[in-house]
C-alpha cells in the first residue's frame, strides 16, 4: 500500500484529486467508483477546480457511487444522488447518464440485482474513492457483515446514524437503512483510494491498515487488495 501524506485537509484532497485526474487523464472513458460524506468535498471542489481551467475533462467518464439511503428519493436533498448533484456532478462536463447512484425508491432486491448489473456493463470500477466511517465501514459496510456481498441493504448502526445526523434537522428523519456496494463489490474494483482526515479518524486508520483483518473492522479487508493508496492529513496518519 502506498501511503501520500498531506498536511492539512486542503493539500490532503489535492494529492488525492490528482491521483484521480491522472486516472481520468489516462483513461478518458474510466469508471471512478465514487463515495459521499464530509471527507471527498474537498477532492470534489480541487476536480472542479481543474475541470474549470481545462485540464480534465468528464466526457466520457462513468461514475458508480457506493451507497445510497433507502426510502429517499433522488431529488430528496439529502439523498446522496442530490449531493452528488450538488457538490460534483453538476460542476463538470460529466453525461448525467454516466452517473449511476443506487435508487433510494426502488424495491430491495430489484435494485440490488440491477445495481450489480450496472458495475459489471460498466466493465468493473478502475478506481474507488473511499472515505473510512469511525467504526471502520466502507460505503455502508458495518461491523460484523461478511465480505462476500455484492450491492445489499443494510440496517445503519447506531454510530452511524449519529453520524449521519448532522445532515438532517431530526435524527428521526435519518433512514434507516441504505443500499450499499458490499465488500466484494468494492474488493473487485482495480484501484482503490481511500481518503482520511481529521485527528478523529486516526485509531480507525491504525485499526483498519496495521490491525487485524476482521468482519468487525470493515475496511481491514483493504489489506488483501493489491493497489490501495492511502491519502491522509498529518491528524488522520498521526497512528500509523
Ligand atoms: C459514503 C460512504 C461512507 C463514508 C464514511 C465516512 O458514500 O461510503 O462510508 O465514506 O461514512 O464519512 P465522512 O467522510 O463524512 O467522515
Amino acid at each position: 500500500m502506498r501511503i501520500y501524506r498531506g498536511k492539512d485537509y486542503k493539500d490532503m484532497s489535492r494529492k488525492a484529486a490528482n491521483i484521480l485526474s491522472a486516472q481520468v487523464i489516462l483513461k478518458p472513458a474510466c469508471v471512478l467508483g465514487l463515495a459521499t460524506g464530509s471527507t471527498p468535498l474537498g477532492v470534489y471542489s480541487q476536480l472542479i477546480e481543474w475541470y474549470r481551467k481545462g485540464d480534465v475533462d468528464f466526457s466520457e467518464v462513468v461514475t458508480i457511487n457506493l451507497d445510497e439511503y433507502k426510502g429517499l428519493a433522488p431529488e430528496n436533498p439529502q439523498s446522496y444522488r442530490s449531493f452528488m448533484n450538488e457538490n460534483f456532478f453538476k460542476h463538470i462536463n460529466i453525461r448525467p447518464e454516466n452517473t449511476n447512484v443506487p435508487e433510494g425508491l426502488a424495491p430491495e432486491a430489484e435494485e440490488c440485482a440491477r445495481y450489480d448489473r450496472v458495475i459489471r456493463a460498466a466493465g468493473g470500477v478502475d478506481m474507488q474513492l473511499l472515505g473510512l466511517g469511525h467504526n471502520g465501514h466502507i460505503g455502508f459496510n458495518e461491523p460484523g457483515g461478511s465480505f462476500d456481498k455484492d450491492t445489499h441493504c443494510v440496517s445503519l448502526t447506531e454510530s452511524t446514524i449519529e453520524a449521519n445526523k448532522r445532515f438532517f434537522e431530526k435524527e428521526e428523519e435519518v433512514p434507516l437503512k441504505a443500499y450499499t456496494m458490499g465488500i466484494r463489490s468494492i474488493m473487485q474494483a482495480r484501484r482503490i483510494l481511500v481518503i482520511a482526515s481529521g485527528a478523529d479518524k486516526a485509531a480507525v486508520v491504525k485499526e483498519a491498515f496495521r490491525g487485524p483483518i476482521t468482519p468487525q473492522v470493515p475496511a481491514s479487508v483493504l489489506q488483501l487488495h493489491n493497489n490501495v493508496t492511502l491519502v491522509g492529513d498529518l491528524d488522520a496518519l498521526s497512528m500509523i
